[in-house]
């Protein structure tokens, strides 16, 4: 079933944290469309106003400027809240092994405060950003829940110690608790911007712009691109969730395995180039391959994505040749 024939009571109120950025403002324009209210909290320190500008004129629409990391801030942004999506993080491996603090500070107590303002509020499922980062070196395809191996950076760390506050909070608190361990996501309005910026969107401005792209190592990389639309479905069918489902994480994917060198011969047909790549040093804290069993999901939450990739990489190169 598609999210958008989802029913919630007419006065329902979702806040977004992290809504100004790539995921939450996609959340936030899938709520309003749908009939529903949002509350986006944001501290716009990777996310952009821009991104949620449009909204500011529905009634249904609130936004606030702050920052997870301060309780007080979590505690005002939950009242009266039925369902909180928590995106507010920084993502990008590489940075989080330059600042670990900061990644601590930011990705973890940031979301045990939001844990704790959502169950001293009575919200009734809180779904949260994980990531497909917390299997680690587990070499075996596809990723299954369960089967985890050795975390390879700080930032992989800090999505799998939320996964385990947040399983805190489900067995002692009774907050029900909904992970969603994103396979990289792609679409309308991911950052194609600065170093740590996402390899789609890059590709497709630096091509836009008559670049070459590096690609890191040598392009044999695979990956399970996730267009958004399936991200938001994900989203909404987690807060609608069986009690069973809480306290558990889910892989949030396409099922699929995309290689990198074919991505970009993709973008340059789609973009009418015939522009060649230039290979660069591997990542450090990178995997070679990553694709999803999403068989959980869709037992428990009823994910079933209708977006594969070819549709979602049209799709996006649609918006940013129109937006950039
Ligand atoms: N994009 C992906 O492929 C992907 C993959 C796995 C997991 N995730 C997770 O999904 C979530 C959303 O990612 P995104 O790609 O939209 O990134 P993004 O950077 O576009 O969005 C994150 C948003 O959170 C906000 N934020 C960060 N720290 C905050 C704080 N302390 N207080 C308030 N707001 C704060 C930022 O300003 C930004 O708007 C993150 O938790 C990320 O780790 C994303």
């Amino acid at each position: 079933m598609n999210y958008k024939s989802l029913k919630f009571p007419e006065d329902t109120l979702f806040l977004v944290t992290g809504g100004a950025g790539f995921i939450g403002s996609n959340l936030c324009e899938a709520i309003l469309d749908m009939g529903y209210r949002v509350r986006c909290l944001d501290d716009l320190s990777t996310g952009k106003i821009s991104n949620v500008e449009p909204f500011s004129d529905n009634g249904r629409y609130q936004f606030i400027k702050g920052d997870i990391k301060d309780l007080d801030t979590c505690m005002k942004a939950c009242e009266g809240v039925d369902y909180v999506l928590n995106q507010a993080a920084w993502g990008s491996v590489p940075r989080s092994i330059e600042m670990p603090l900061f990644y601590c500070a930011n990705n973890i107590q940031g979301a045990v405060n939001m844990l704790e303002a959502a169950r001293q509020n009575g919200v009734k499922t809180f779904v949260y950003a994980s990531s497909s980062s917390v299997y680690g070196d587990e070499p075996n395809l596809p990723k299954t829940e369960g089967r985890e191996g050795n975390l390879l950076s700080p930032y992989a760390l800090t999505k799998r110690a939320d996964e385990e506050w947040a399983k805190q909070y489900a067995i002692h608190y009774g907050l029900k608790t909904i992970g969603l361990r994103y396979f990289n996501v792609f679409g309308r309005r991911q950052d194609p911007y600065g170093a740590y910026a996402a390899v789609i969107p890059k590709f497709i401005k630096q091509l836009i712009s008559g670049e070459t792209p590096v690609i890191n190592g040598d392009g044999k990389q695979s990956r399970d691109f996730t267009y958004i639309e399936n991200v938001i479905e994900a989203n909404l069918k987690a807060c609608l969730a069986p009690d069973e489902a809480s306290g558990e994480a889910f892989n949030i994917a396409c099922g699929g395995r995309e290689y990198l060198i074919d991505i970009y011969y993709m973008l340059t047909g789609a973009l009418g180039l015939s522009v060649e790549p230039v290979f660069g040093p591997e990542r450090k804290g990178d995997i070679k391959h990553s694709n999803a069993d999403i068989g959980k999901a869709r037992r428990l939450l009823g994910y079933d994505p209708e977006w594969d990739f070819e549709r979602g990489i049209n799709a996006a190169i649609d918006w940013y040749k129109e937006n950039l």
